[in-house]
C-alpha cells in the first residue's frame, strides 16, 4: 500500500530530476479542475483550473478583489468550494482536508495575532500540532534562516510588522511541507526584507518545495515566478512561463541615437519617433536588433549608441487586463 509519506517521497525524487533537467514524466503537487467559489450570488473564483508542477514556484496574480485569496482558502479548506475540484498530492482537499493541511504549509495574507505567547513557544506549538514534538532542528534552522532568533523569546504582541511575517513562514514550515502556499508574501514589507524573503523562496523552490504565491506587485512575480496565471474577476486569462508570457505580450523598445542632420533623419525607413536626432522604435519582442537595422537602412558609421528596453510581465499584465 502507497501511504502519503511514499507519495511525498516520490514528489520530492521528481521534483530533484527536474533540478537535474530530467524530465521523465510530470506529476501535478496541486491540481485544481474548474473551481467555482460564490460568496452568495457573487462570483470570486469562475471555473479555474491550473496544475502546479513539483519544483517550480507559480504565481497568481491579479489585481485586489481578483479572486486569489478565495482560491488558496479552498485550498486550505478555510472555505468549501462551490464546485470543482482541488487535490493535493492527489488528495481530494474536500474529501481529506486534515491529511491535505499536513501536507502544506500556508502563510495567509493577514496577519493573525498571538500576542500572549513568545516567537519560539509559537513554533513549538505549531510543531505539536501536527504531531512533531521534538522539532527542535528545523524550528532553529528557521529561527536562524528567517533572522528570527534574537527575538525567539519576545512575545508576538512585541514584534515589528515584517518580524510577525517571517513568524508566520517559520510557522509554515515547521513541518517541512513539500507545497507552500504564500498569499501575497510581501505586501506591507521593507525592501531589505522583501529580498531576503525572495531569496528564501528562490531557495525552498531549489531544494524541492513547490510554491504558489499570489501577489499584486508584478515586479515580485517578474524577479520569482517560473511560471505565472493571471486572474481577473475570477477567470484565469492567460497562464505560461513568465519569459514567454512576457515575449508573446510586449514590445521592445529601441533607441538609436545617431549623429544624423534632420536632413538625413528624413531618409531612416520604419515607423519610429523622434527626439533630436535620437530614433525611437517599438519592435515585437522576437524581431532582432540586426533585423530592424537592415530595414531602417542607417549607416553603422551614423549610430552612435543603441539602447534596448525588453518588455515587463506589468506591462504583459496591462496589456491582458485592458482586453479582458
Ligand atoms: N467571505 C466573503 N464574503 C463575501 N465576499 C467575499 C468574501 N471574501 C472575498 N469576497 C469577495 O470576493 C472577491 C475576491 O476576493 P479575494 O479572493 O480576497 O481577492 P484577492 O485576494 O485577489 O484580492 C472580492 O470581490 C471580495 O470582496
Ligand atoms: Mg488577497
Amino acid at each position: 500500500m502507497i501511504n502519503s509519506s511514499h507519495w511525498v517521497q516520490l514528489y520530492s525524487v521528481q521534483a530533484r530530476l527536474k533540478f537535474l533537467n530530467l524530465h521523465v514524466y510530470t506529476v501535478f503537487m496541486l491540481v485544481i479542475q474548474d473551481l467555482v467559489k460564490k460568496y452568495g450570488d457573487f462570483t470570486a473564483v469562475d471555473h479555474l483550473s491550473i496544475a502546479l508542477q513539483p519544483g517550480e514556484i507559480f504565481g497568481l496574480l491579479g489585481p485586489n478583489g481578483a479572486g486569489k485569496t478565495s482560491t488558496i482558502a479552498t485550498i486550505v479548506s478555510l472555505e468549501e468550494p462551490t464546485s470543482g475540484s482541488v487535490k493535493v498530492f492527489g488528495f481530494e482537499v474536500a474529501d481529506s482536508p486534515k491529511k491535505v493541511k499536513s501536507l502544506l504549509g500556508y502563510v495567509p495574507q493577514e496577519i493573525v495575532n498571538h500576542g500572549y505567547f513568545s516567537v519560539e513557544e509559537i513554533l513549538k506549538f505549531h510543531s505539536g500540532y501536527f504531531g512533531r514534538l521534538n522539532n527542535k532542528k528545523q524550528i532553529h534552522f528557521l529561527l536562524e534562516r528567517l533572522g528570527l532568533m534574537p527575538h525567539k523569546d519576545k512575545k508576538v504582541k512585541h514584534l515589528s510588522g515584517g518580524m510577525k511575517r517571517r513568524l508566520l513562514i517559520a510557522k509554515a514550515l515547521v513541518h517541512k511541507p513539500k507545497l507552500l502556499l504564500l498569499d501575497e508574501p510581501t505586501a506591507g514589507v521593507d525592501i531589505e526584507l522583501r529580498n531576503s524573503l525572495w531569496e528564501f523562496v528562490r531557495e525552498l523552490r531549489d531544494s524541492g518545495v513547490t510554491i504558489l504565491l499570489t501577489t499584486h506587485y508584478l515586479e515580485e512575480a517578474e524577479a520569482l515566478c517560473d511560471r505565472v496565471g493571471i486572474l481577473h474577476q475570477g477567470r484565469l486569462q492567460k497562464v505560461g512561463p513568465t519569459k514567454e508570457l512576457i515575449q508573446d505580450l510586449t514590445f521592445r523598445r529601441v533607441q538609436i541615437k545617431t549623429n544624423l542632420s534632420a536632413e538625413d533623419l528624413k531618409k531612416v525607413k520604419g515607423e519610429y519617433s523622434l527626439m533630436g536626432s535620437t530614433l525611437n522604435f517599438k519592435i515585437p519582442s522576437e524581431e532582432s536588433l540586426g533585423a530592424l537595422l537592415a530595414k531602417t537602412g542607417l549607416p553603422l558609421e551614423a549610430i552612435l549608441d543603441i539602447s534596448i528596453q525588453e518588455g515587463s510581465l506589468e506591462e504583459a499584465f496591462l496589456n491582458i487586463l485592458g482586453r479582458a
